[in-house]
């Protein structure tokens, strides 16, 4: 078989490039090794962590705020298998939906472990062992990331967990210690805390969300703490000891000091990810990687042999489906000689917690060791018509601007709807817009999103509802 384009990775990187490629008329094909496509985003990613998001932000509504609103039903019961059968049917909607696409856009689909055997050569390998040889003139690797491990703990899933697992918990853990003050960490940490777990983060930093802007983690640390979640920041576990009943964590400072130790269920073990070329033979055929073990790429996603290409998690960047699927798009466009590309400068970034983080663009500490000068306008929701009727008032609004030329450079809002509201941030920048040309857009009344406009008039002290 000899295709233009073989992509290796269906996730949100993979199977975006395959389609574009096909678009554009290029012969391709797709190897994945999972039995559905999607990749860690549709599979064990964005998708479960989005509908456990959602299911039990319902139950919460239901317990705690429906009585407010002048709904009566009797105290809510979880029933965490149908939950999870929620959960993957969302999933298997979503994973068959990539085959559907794949097989609407001519592409071959080959399920198998792809190694590259040589430059335009990549040797399939089925779950019976048996293997093909398939030919293509360009190789696209999205082969994604995997967990983090901490050095000495053992990932069981079951009682030790990392994400995958901490999906598929058959029941909620009376105490869940997370490690780690991330997006996953505190995204998964909010689903179980809400069906009734004690949540407890330790973090090795003395803050949450490292690379959020500074405020506005501080500020969701205080809505975290008020919601029940409690935090260990600058603190470094040292041991994890299964006991018949559970866990034990030992933690220390950071800094050094005693140690002191927290019993749990379950752990869930969120320290970050790591890029996945396992298997991929790239010693052989003489991929670089860069430091961090990361496919070392040019501005046009093209590795230092020819004809190989790397997009997505495995290679440097925010490690985001979004992120991931612009470089799918942008690397075939390049591919079929058209000029791809990606503007690393506008990509929003978002914690679906209740409420919801979103971020895109220079944080104030970027913006200050950088030596730029900029305008700050901040709008609270506490003053926003639409988020006061609803009483969802936790959050704000914040633009930053140049002082200079009032261009955005950044946006951070805690809010609800937050992941929504951002991309009207994300549009101005991307047309270079100004603080001022979103102050004067009209925005329908009421929204949450009048809320962004006042923050684009408190940049120049005129916001009027403040
Ligand atoms: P992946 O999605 O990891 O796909 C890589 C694919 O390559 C996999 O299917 C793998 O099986 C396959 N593969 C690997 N090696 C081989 C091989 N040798 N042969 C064949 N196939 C191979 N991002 C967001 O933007 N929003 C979110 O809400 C979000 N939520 C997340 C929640 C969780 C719990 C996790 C873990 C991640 C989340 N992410 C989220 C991150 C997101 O999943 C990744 O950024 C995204 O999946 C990266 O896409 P990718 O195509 O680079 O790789
Ligand atoms: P992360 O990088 O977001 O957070 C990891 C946290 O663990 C950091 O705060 C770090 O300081 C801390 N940490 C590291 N080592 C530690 C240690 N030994 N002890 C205690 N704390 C330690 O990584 P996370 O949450 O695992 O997510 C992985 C990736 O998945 C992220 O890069 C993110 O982009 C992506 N993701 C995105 C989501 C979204 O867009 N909503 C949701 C979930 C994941």
């Amino acid at each position: 078989m000899s295709y233009d384009v073989i992509v290796i990775g269906t996730g949100p990187g993979g199977y975006v490039a395959a389609i574009r490629a096909a678009q554009l008329g290029l012969k391709t094909a797709v190897v994945e090794k999972r039995k559905t496509h999607g990749g860690t985003c549709l599979n064990v990613g964005c998708i479960p962590s989005k509908a456990l998001l959602h299911a039990s932000h319902m139950f919460e509504e239901a317990r705690d705020h429906f009585a407010g609103l002048g709904i009566g039903v009797s105290a809510p019961t979880l029933d965490l298998k149908t939950m999870q059968s929620f959960k993957q049917e969302g999933v298997d909607g979503n994973t068959k939906g990539v085959e559907f696409l794949l097989k609407k856009n001519k592409i071959d689909a080959f399920i198998g472990t792809a190694r590259i055997a040589a430059p335009g050569q990549i040797e399939v390998t089925s779950e019976d062992g048996s293997n093909q040889m398939l030919e293509t003139k360009n190789i696209i690797i999205a082969t994604g990331s995997d967990v983090t491990r901490l050095p000495g703990i053992e990932i069981d899933e079951k009682v030790v967990v990392s994400s995958t697992g901490a999906l598929e918990l058959e029941s909620v853990p009376k105490r869940l210690v997370v490690i780690g003050a991330g997006v996953i960490g505190l995204e998964l940490g909010s689903v179980w805390r809400r069906l009734g777990s004690e949540v407890t983060v330790v973090e090795y930093l003395d803050r949450i969300l490292p690379g959020m802007d500074g405020e506005v983690a501080k500020n969701f640390q205080r809505i975290l703490t008020k919601q029940g979640f409690q935090f260990k920041l600058g603190s470094k576990v040292t041991k994890v000891e299964k006991t018949g009943s559970g866990v034990t964590l030992t933690f220390e400072p950071a800094a050094g000091g005693s140690s002191e130790t927290i019993e749990a269920d379950v752990v869930l073990v969120a320290i970050g990810r790591v890029p996945y070329t396992q298997g991929l033979g790239l010693d052989r055929v003489g991929v670089q990687l860069d430091n961090r073990g990361r496919i070392q790429t040019d501005a046009h996603f093209s590795t230092n042999v020819t004809g190989i290409y790397a997009i997505g998690d495995v290679i440097a960047g925010p490690m985001l489906a979004h992120k991931a699927e612009d470089e799918g798009v942008a690397v075939a466009e390049i591919i079929a000689g058209k000029a791809g590309h990606v503007n690393y400068d506008v990509i929003p970034s978002v914690v679906y917690t209740f409420p919801e983080v979103a971020s895109i663009g220079k944080t104030e500490e970027e913006l200050k060791a950088a030596g730029t000068a900029y305008n700050a306008g901040k709008f609270p929701f506490t003053a926003n018509g639409r988020a006061k009727v609803n009483r969802t008032t936790d959050g704000f609004v914040k633009i930053l601007a140049d002082a200079a030329t009032d261009k955005v450079l950044g946006v951070h809002i805690i809010g609800p709807e937050a992941g929504n509201l951002i991309h009207e941030a994300a549009i101005t920048m991307e047309f270079g817009g100004s603080s001022e040309d979103m102050a004067r857009t009209c925005h329908a009344h009421p929204t949450l999103a009048e809320a962004v406009k006042e923050a684009a008039l408190a940049v120049e002290k005129r916001a009027i509802h403040m």
